[in-house]
């Protein structure tokens, strides 16, 4: 797995858009994977950047969210629906934006639905993620079967205690999420996972450097023939070969960059 250490979030998510940019331009039609939490936000902000100053024409490309929280009403404002429109879909404008229906009444059927609408759309060609400080993605928690599919999860306590700054109450948070499967964000073309600040280090040291378990969901990454992990320097602060990622990355080759 390929890791940039950047000097803050924001550089790194720069980084991360200029990539989401060659692609749209190379494929109008792209099908991108996006996640939420506090951690893309800086990504969201350059998307919209990009698109309002430079142009960066999203209208063809289609989205599909890793999760959404099962049960909160239409419209509240810690439902990852609501927190995509604030964030990006109401500055620019895709084909298609999907979300797991928190709400459905058959979740098992609205889960099917989801991997069948990604599979229709030719599959992610890049997947956004961030990490939960137990090495969660999406919502994928330590135990998850790292070839689960699209499904409905428990939350952990930790988790929900994580999440609970988005609430009012941590007792609001709750209990039940729809999310991709591990399996299902491994099959996309690219997976690209962000993570920053020192509450985020154990759990990227053992991603990137520990051994592939279920018990830290994002070392799954360590299948993925194109997984890249962008780091802010506390994040960064667990790596025990940070000097030899640095190193790969600043004399990349031209045709690689
Ligand atoms: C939630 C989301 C994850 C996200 C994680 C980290 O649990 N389901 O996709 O990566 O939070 O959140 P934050 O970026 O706010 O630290």
């Amino acid at each position: 797995m390929e890791v940039i250490i950047q000097p803050d979030a924001v550089a790194a998510c720069k980084l991360v858009a200029r990539q989401i940019e060659k692609l749209v331009k190379q494929k109008p039609h792209a099908v991108l994977g996006l996640a939420t939490g506090s951690t893309p936000l800086p990504l969201y902000a350059e998307l919209v950047r990009l698109h309002r100053e430079e142009g960066l024409d999203f209208s063809g490309v289609r989205t599909f969210n890793l999760d959404e929280y099962v049960g909160l009403p239409s419209g509240h404002p810690a439902s990852y629906r609501a927190f995509m429109q604030e964030n990006l879909f109401r500055h620019v404008r895709f084909a298609a934006s999907h979300i797991p229906d928190g709400l459905a009444e058959d979740i098992p059927a609205e889960c099917e639905a989801y991997e069948t609408e990604i599979r229709k759309a030719g599959g992610i060609d890049l997947q956004i993620l961030g990490i939960g400080s137990d090495g969660h993605i999406g919502f994928n928690e330590p135990a998850s079967s790292l070839a689960s599919r699209t499904r409905i999860k428990t939350l952990t306590p930790r988790t929900r205690a994580d999440n609970a700054r988005f609430f009012g109450t941590p007792e609001e948070v709750p209990h039940h999420v729809i999310t991709m499967g591990i399996g299902t964000i491994l099959e996309a073309g690219q997976v690209v996972m962000l993570a920053f600040g020192e509450g985020k280090a154990a759990a990227v040291a053992g991603a990137v450097e520990g051994p592939l378990s279920a018990m830290n969901p994002a070392s799954a990454l360590q299948l993925h023939p194109r997984g890249v992990v962008f780091l802010d320097e506390p994040a960064a602060a667990r790596l025990t070969r940070s000097d030899y990622y640095r190193w790969v990355f600043d004399n990349k080759p031209d045709w690689q960059k």
